[in-house]
């Protein structure tokens, strides 16, 4: 039997997409920067065909790459060379089970958040793309968003796991006994195929601060930030200038606050303003929201960011961790490269999103020159979005040989004849 025969068996023509237009939207990630061709697209709805999808593949000797919200920015989930492209999407539905939510990993993050909300409670992860964003895809990726600092990454926030290695096997760690949600954190589809996930639920705070808080430089927004009790916060965001006013021009209004440097900073309680007050000293401007749509008003500033962005055309878009307290040198040395830089990011955990417009979009130099400043700076290349097939070449600038070298023997432990999402994350040896 061929491939394609194969996957119409074990999951039925109409999930199975072979068509050019049926399988565009699959082929390019949200930057229009990663491009690639599959031989097909295949929909399974459970873990039992995505095990038969594996075998087929398998059979066959073509790769793997799982797909979720294809809104990851490093070309982790985009098909290369004919691979099959397996979309977790059709892994629909939440239960729920002894206080906790059980999703199919191909659940938008808002929609189990709703889910949350629905019992008066909520999940402690947030990100701007959260209506297309996987519930499976943040877990691969181990996305932050603007509760990390203070919540952790997305692997706190799920109890367990379930999923399909590359030989098949389905392991059903759903209490989280067994590790694997912490082995598949940040794994990028590269160990195996998440299939379910359990996410742990918080209280809902009963009322929320959001102050929007403006300083003449980076610098006095950091320092402002040092001032505070992070566990007693529920968010710090950072903008700079450029980036901020790039936001007001696709909004075509003035933003409320207009520094060097825009902080959001966010704390819970009814005494959530006095928690605030030291920044609130230092600030140049501020505004404050206390009512849900007012805050979310303030929110849309950062999280309109990329779509802001994103309007300037195909760009570089390079996503990293520093120490908040050299984020003011990573800004000067951006400046000095050939490109117009809007930096954004998580004041709070020190994750910064660089998106970058003027060099060739084809250009990997000037990912290769950002990423060396940021090393030179102490921080990692690695953010929040994962290292895809984007950085995996330039790991070794900030993950020690050591560690590089674990990652590939895991691989080749889990998955030995390189089944799942080749050329992502770990480099060629
Ligand atoms: C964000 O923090 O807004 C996201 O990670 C998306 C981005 O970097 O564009
Ligand atoms: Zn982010």
């Amino acid at each position: 039997m061929n491939l394609l025969t194969d996957l119409a068996q074990a999951l039925g023509e109409a999930n199975v997409l072979i068509d050019a237009d049926q399988r565009t939207s699959y082929e390019v990630d949200w930057t229009g920067r990663f491009r690639g061709r599959a031989s097909a697209i295949a929909r399974p709805s459970d873990s039992s065909q995505v095990a038969a999808v594996l075998a087929a593949c398998r059979r066959a000797d073509v790769a793997v790459v799982a797909q979720g919200g294809n809104t990851g920015l490093v070309g982790g989930g985009i098909p290369r060379d004919g691979s099959v492209l397996l979309t977790t999407k059709a892994m629909e539905g939440i239960e729920i089970q002894r206080g906790q939510l059980l999703a199919g990993a191909g659940v938008p993050l808002a929609e189990a958040q709703q889910a949350a909300l629905s019992l008066g409670e909520r999940l402690a992860i947030d990100i701007a793309s959260r209506d297309s964003a996987t519930v499976g895809g943040l877990l691969a990726t181990n996305a932050r968003g603007a509760h990390a600092f203070r919540f952790g990454p997305m692997e706190r926030q799920v109890g367990g796991v379930e999923a399909v290695l590359a030989d098949g096997t389905v392991v059903e760690d759903l209490d989280g006994t067994d590790g694997w949600k912490k082995r598949l954190a940040g794994s990028e589809g590269t160990l195996a195929v998440i299939t379910r996930l359990v996410l742990n639920l918080h209280p809902l705070p009963k009322s929320v601060t959001t102050a929007m808080v403006g300083f003449e430089s980076i610098d006095l927004a950091v320092n402002a930030f040092a001032s505070l009790d992070p566990s007693q916060l529920e968010a710090a965001e950072i903008m700079t200038r450029r980036s901020l006013q790039q936001v007001a021009s696709y909004f075509g209004i003035a933003s409320p606050v207009d520094q060097a440097a825009v902080a959001i900073f966010e704390a819970s309680g009814a005494n959530g303003l006095d928690l605030l007050a030291p920044v609130l000293d230092q600030a140049a401007a501020s505004a404050i929201a206390q009512d849900g749509s007012e805050r979310q008003r303030l929110w849309r500033w950062r999280h309109a960011h990329t779509e802001a962005i994103d309007a300037l055309g195909v760009h570089h878009k390079l996503d990293v961790r520093l120490a908040p307290d050299r984020l003011n040198e990573l800004c000067a040395a951006l400046e000095r490269l050939p490109a117009e830089c809007f930096v954004f990011g998580h004041l709070g955990d020190g994750g910064v999103h660089i998106n970058a417009v003027g060099p060739d979009p084809a250009d990997d130099s000037f990912d290769a020159a950002v990423l060396k400043a940021v090393a030179a700076l102490g921080g990692s290349i690695v953010g929040e979005h994962g290292v895809g097939a984007s950085k995996s070449r330039w790991l070794s600038l900030s993950e020690s040989p050591d560690w590089i070298e674990a990652l590939r023997a895991i691989k080749n432990d889990l998955d030995p004849d390189g089944l799942l999402n080749p050329g992502v994350r770990i480099p060629d040896a």
